[in-house]
């Protein structure tokens, strides 16, 4: 058996041993992503039905579906195609490119963000230190949004790879938001290095 089908087996396997991926087919949901959300909203009290919410990352829409239940208004933005609910504003769009800052400028132009989610991960190259850096750069893009567009008041929550400048990050967010934590639901795979950044209140 070549190694590639051998890891495709291991990751078949695991997905089937799973209970959030067995809760998520059998509650119908998009993604299994849906709970890592939902437990992060459920620590923080992040939502509420008032608020809008930018949403990166949101391909193939687990989080998207769960905030289009529970909040105002959604942005949400993709490199990636996906089906999108109701009401959603969505960006078909890299994040990193001219097109989606004069995008959201144009959105954003009367208003200002509750919240700004990024759930984004770069494309793994299985090389440790490009694939960190590669993350650190989405995750500083997605604060930058929060610079630029969040409320007073508002909260902004990234996923990280666990490593090299998260300390920098929780440090610079601490002067900039009451409270700032690093937090790993349930949800996610254990054997990840994935961490979420959640920066609530900002003074800024
Ligand atoms: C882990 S998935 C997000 C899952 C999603 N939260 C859900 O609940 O279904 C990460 C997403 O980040 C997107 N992404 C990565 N780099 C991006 C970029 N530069 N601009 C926009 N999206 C990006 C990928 O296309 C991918 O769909």
């Amino acid at each position: 058996m070549s190694k590639r089908s051998k890891s495709s087996q291991r990751w078949l396997q695991r997905q089937k041993n799973d209970p959030y991926t067995r809760k998520a087919i059998e509650q119908g949901l998009v993604s299994r992503a849906h709970f890592k959300l939902a437990q992060l909203d459920k620590k923080f009290a992040l939502l509420n039905g008032k608020m809008q919410v930018l949403e990166l990352g949101s391909a193939p829409g687990g989080w998207t579906h769960y905030l289009a239940e529970r909040v105002q208004r959604v942005i949400a933005c993709d490199l990636l195609d996906m089906e999108v609910p109701g009401d959603v504003e969505f960006l078909k769009m890299d994040i990193t490119s001219d097109e989606f800052v004069d995008q959201l400028a144009l959105i954003m132009k009367e208003s200002r963000l509750d919240l700004v989610l990024s759930d984004m991960a770069p494309n793994i190259s299985g090389v440790r230190a490009a694939d960190q850096a590669g993350s650190m750069y989405l995750v500083e893009l997605a604060t930058e949004c929060a610079h630029t567009y969040l409320k007073p008041g508002g909260n902004l929550v990234v996923k990280m790879f666990q490593g090299e400048g998260v300390d920098e990050w929780v440090a610079d967010r601490r002067r900039e938001f009451k409270r700032v934590q690093l937090v790993k639901p349930d949800a996610s795979w254990k054997d990840s290095r994935e961490i979420y950044g959640v920066a609530i209140n900002a003074r800024i």
